[in-house]
C-alpha cells in the first residue's frame, strides 16, 4: 500500500517577541519563576503590524513550494485551520492562493480550497482530510497544502494573556512522503464543552482551569479509543510522544497522564509496587472524589521516580523546546511539537527512521485525537531545511508597552495609528483592513 504523509514542513514565526519571565513578569509584578518554571515558557511571538494569519500562511507555504520546487500545477488541494479567522464567508485559504499566485506566477484555480475550524485539532483534522482524499485516489496525482495559521490572542489581564503566540507551520500531505507516514490507528475523545469559546468576538472568553481538566479528560479518552484500535500501548512504543501545547506546563500534565495510563496493569507497575505502591482503581472507592484524591497522590509520587524523569526526558521534552520560544500557535501548536522532537532527533544525531510517534491533537470545545506516524527515510533532510532557529533569533524584543502598543494593532475592535515600520522585501505583508487583497 502507497504510504501517505507530511512530505514537508515549514514554520514562519511572528516577527515580534515577547520575553515573559523579564518584560512581562515584571510589570505584571509576578515571579519570573512562574512563568519559566510553572508555564514553561521564555518568549512568546506576536505578529508585527504588517504581519496577519494570511500573511503569516502565505510565506510559510510560500518557502515550502520554492524549497521543495513546486509550483501550483503540483497542489490539488489547500486547507487552512485556524481559529483567528477574519471572514465568515471566503475561507482563508482563497487569500493565501492569491498571494502565492502572485510569486509563482501560475493559478490555483483547479485546487479545492478550504478552511477547517475545531479549535486547535483543526490542523491535525485538516492533515487527515488530505490524508482521506489522497487515499481515495481523487488527488490526480497532487500533493495536498496543510496550512495552520493563527494569532493566538487574549484580552489583555487575562490569565491566558500569558500564554499568547502567533505563527503559521504549512506542511505538504503526499504519497510517499519524506518526513512521516500516517497511520490508519487513531483514536478520539470528544464532548459539548463550554471553557474556551469566541461566539462572535475575537478574543475567547475562558475558563482557564477547567480548560485544563477538559483538555485531559478528552486526551485520556482518545488514548482509550486509540487502544481500541491499535492495542495497549506503552511508554516504550514511541520515540517521541508530541501534545498539543497551548503551554509546556499543561504538556507536564498530559506526559504524566499518559504514562500513568500506558504502565497500568504491567510488570513495570509491579516493578514500582515497592517504591510508591500501585494505582487507585476506581472500583475499590465509594465515591469519585476519594478515588481522585488518591490517583493525584499517586501521580504525586509516580513523577518523582527515576524512571518517570527519565521517560519524559527523552520521549517528552524534547516536543517542547520550540513551544517555549513561541507560546500557543493554537491550529499549528502539536505540529510545532512534532518538528521540535525531529529537529532536536536532528540535532543530536539519532537516526528516527521506522520509528514510531504518538501524536496527541486537542481542541477546545472540545475534541482530543491521537494517531500513530512513522518516521519515514528523508525526515533529516528536511529538518536540516528549517530556518525556525534564525528566524526566532531575527525577532524583535519589545518593550512592555510596544506589546501592548502591538496588542491594540491587532484588535479587531480598535483603530490604532502605527505609520512606522518597515516591510521586509520579498515576503508577502499586509496593508490593512480597509484593503484586504492588499498583500504583496
Ligand atoms: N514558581 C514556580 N511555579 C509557579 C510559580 C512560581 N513562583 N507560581 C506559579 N507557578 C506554577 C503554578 O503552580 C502552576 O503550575 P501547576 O499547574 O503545575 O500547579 C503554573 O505555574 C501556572 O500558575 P497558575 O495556575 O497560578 O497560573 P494562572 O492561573 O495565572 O494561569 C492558566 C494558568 C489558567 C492555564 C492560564 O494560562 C490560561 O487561562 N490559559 C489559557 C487557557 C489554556 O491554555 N488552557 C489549556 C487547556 S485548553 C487548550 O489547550 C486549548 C488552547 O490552546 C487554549
Amino acid at each position: 500500500m502507497t504510504a501517505v504523509g507530511i512530505d514537508a514542513i515549514e514554520i514562519w514565526t511572528g516577527k515580534l517577541k515577547l520575553d515573559l519571565p523579564n518584560t512581562f513578569a515584571e510589570k505584571k509584578g509576578e515571579d519570573p519563576e512562574k512563568y519559566r518554571k510553572g508555564l514553561g515558557l521564555e518568549n512568546s511571538s506576536f505578529p508585527d503590524v504588517y504581519e496577519d494569519i494570511v500573511t503569516m500562511g502565505a510565506n510559510a507555504a510560500k518557502r515550502l513550494m520554492e524549497r521543495k520546487g513546486l509550483t501550483p500545477e503540483d497542489i490539488g488541494r489547500i486547507d487552512v485551520a485556524t481559529e483567528s479567522s477574519f471572514d465568515n464567508s471566503k475561507p482563508v485559504s482563497t487569500y493565501i492562493a492569491g498571494c502565492l499566485e502572485q510569486v509563482f506566477d501560475e493559478n490555483f484555480h483547479h485546487a479545492n480550497k478550504g478552511e477547517r475550524k475545531f479549535a486547535c485539532v483543526a490542523g491535525t483534522q485538516s492533515i487527515d482530510d488530505a490524508y482521506n482524499w489522497i487515499k481515495a485516489g481523487r488527488h490526480r496525482g497532487r500533493a495536498a497544502l496543510v496550512i495552520a495559521t493563527d494569532t493566538a490572542l487574549y484580552e489583555r489581564g487575562d490569565p491566558g494573556e500569558a500564554t499568547q503566540g502567533a505563527g503559521a507551520v504549512a506542511m505538504l500531505i503526499s504519497e510517499e512522503p519524506s518526513v512521516v507516514e500516517l497511520s490508519t490507528e487513531q483514536g478520539y475523545g470528544s464532548a459539548d464543552e463550554t471553557d474556551f469559546l469566541k461566539p462572535n468576538q475575537q478574543f475567547p472568553s475562558v475558563d482557564g482551569k477547567r480548560s485544563m481538566q477538559v483538555y485531559l479528560a478528552r486526551m485520556r479518552e482518545a488514548l482509550e479509543d486509540f487502544e481500541s484500535v491499535a492495542g495497549r500501548t506503552h511508554p516504550d512504543d514511541f520515540e517521541y510522544i508530541p501534545f498539543h501545547t497551548p503551554f509546556p506546563g499543561m504538556v507536564r500534565k498530559a506526559g504524566l497522564l499518559g504514562y500513568r495510563h500506558m504502565i497500568r496493569d504491567t510488570e513495570f507497575e509491579d516493578e514500582l509496587e515497592d517504591e510508591i505502591g500501585r494505582q487507585p482503581r476506581e472500583a475499590e472507592y465509594d465515591d469519585w472524589d476519594s478515588y481522585e484524591e488518591a490517583l493525584r497522590a499517586y501521580m504525586d509520587d509516580l513523577k518523582e521516580t527515576e524512571e518517570y524523569q527519565d521517560w519524559y526526558g527523552r520521549v517528552i521534552d524534547p516536543t517542547l523546546s520550540l513551544a517555549r520560544e513561541v507560546g500557543n500557535w493554537y491550529t499549528g501548536s502539536v505540529h510545532v511539537a512534532r518538528t521540535s522532537a525531529l529537529k532536536h532527533a536532528a540535532e543530536t544525531g539519532e537516526e528516527l527512521t521506522g520509528d514510531r510517534l504518538l501524536v496527541g491533537s486537542y481542541g477546545s470545545g472540545a475534541q482530543a485525537e491521537i494517531h500513530a506516524e512513522t518516521v519515514r527515510e528523508g525526515w533529516k533532510e528536511e529538518m536540516d531545511e528549517l530556518n525556525i532557529d534564525e528566524q526566532l533569533d531575527d525577532r524583535y524584543d519589545m518593550s512592555f508597552d510596544e506589546y501592548e502598543l502591538i496588542h491594540d494593532v491587532h484588535d479587531h475592535e480598535k483603530e490604532t495609528d502605527v505609520e512606522e515600520f518597515t516591510r521586509p522585501v520579498g515576503e508577502f505583508t499586509f496593508t490593512g483592513w480597509g484593503r484586504m487583497n492588499e498583500r504583496k
